[in-house]
């Protein structure tokens, strides 16, 4: 899977997506499909905040309301959620293979790659059986600076501080990376 990705951040400028799409298994077209969705349900969510209650208002829903909404998107088969190199949540604190995804994403992204096309999966194989794991790049858009940027507003910097003590995740631009997606699928025993 490394080397995969590794000719896919090579090959990204011609083909990003066919390439991927021709291989993937069943279970990685689902781990895209819950992606996506909990991708625009925290969009929605993020945007409805901000509306009705402004920044600060807005840390406080997000900070509920992102976990519940991973969960409702999750199953007796898939994990959805999400996580980054530095978090500010610490739940969303990345594995191992986790961080090694995150910095392979990075990689592609400060050379260039269209983040649509950088997602990577692989089966693990564990005591309770096969594990699906696949993860989806979060860039930086320019509406994420407000909360995740180098000059946050003081009041919302205290709510966040307040919310989150340990939070390491200011201080980014956009295109930068912010995060990914992670899914975990239960698979079959054997395919
Ligand atoms: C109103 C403030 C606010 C805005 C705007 C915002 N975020 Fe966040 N972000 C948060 C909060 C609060 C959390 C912690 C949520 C939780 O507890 O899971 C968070 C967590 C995250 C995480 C999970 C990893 C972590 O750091 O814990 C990612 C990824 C993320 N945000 C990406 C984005 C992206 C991409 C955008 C722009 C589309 C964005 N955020 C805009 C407040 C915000």
């Amino acid at each position: 899977m490394i080397v995969r990705t590794v000719l896919l951040a090579a090959a990204m400028a011609f083909a990003p997506v066919a390439f991927a799409d021709t291989e993937a298994p069943e279970w990685v077209t689902e781990a895209r499909q819950k992606s996506a969705q909990l991708g625009a349900r925290l969009v929605d969510a993020l945007r409805e905040a901000l509306v009705s209650r402004g920044p600060t208002g807005g840390v406080e829903a997000c900070s509920i309301k992102a976990p519940q909404i991973a969960q409702q998107i999750s199953n007796d088969r898939f994990e959805v959620g999400r996580t980054a190199l530095r978090v500010r949540n610490p739940d969303n604190a990345p594995d191992d293979w986790e961080t090694s995804v995150l910095q392979r994403f990075e990689r592609g992204l400060s050379h260039g790659t269209d983040p649509a096309g950088l997602e990577e999966w692989q089966v693990e194989t564990t005591d309770g059986g096969r594990v699906g794991r696949y993860m989806k790049a979060i860039p930086t858009g320019p509406q994420c600076v407000l909360c995740h940027g180098e000059n946050i507003a003081p009041d919302l910097r205290e709510t966040i501080q307040r919310l989150y003590p340990e939070d390491q995740a200011t201080g980014f631009a956009p295109g930068e990376l912010r995060g990914a997606f992670s899914v975990r699928v239960q698979l079959p025993a054997t395919d």
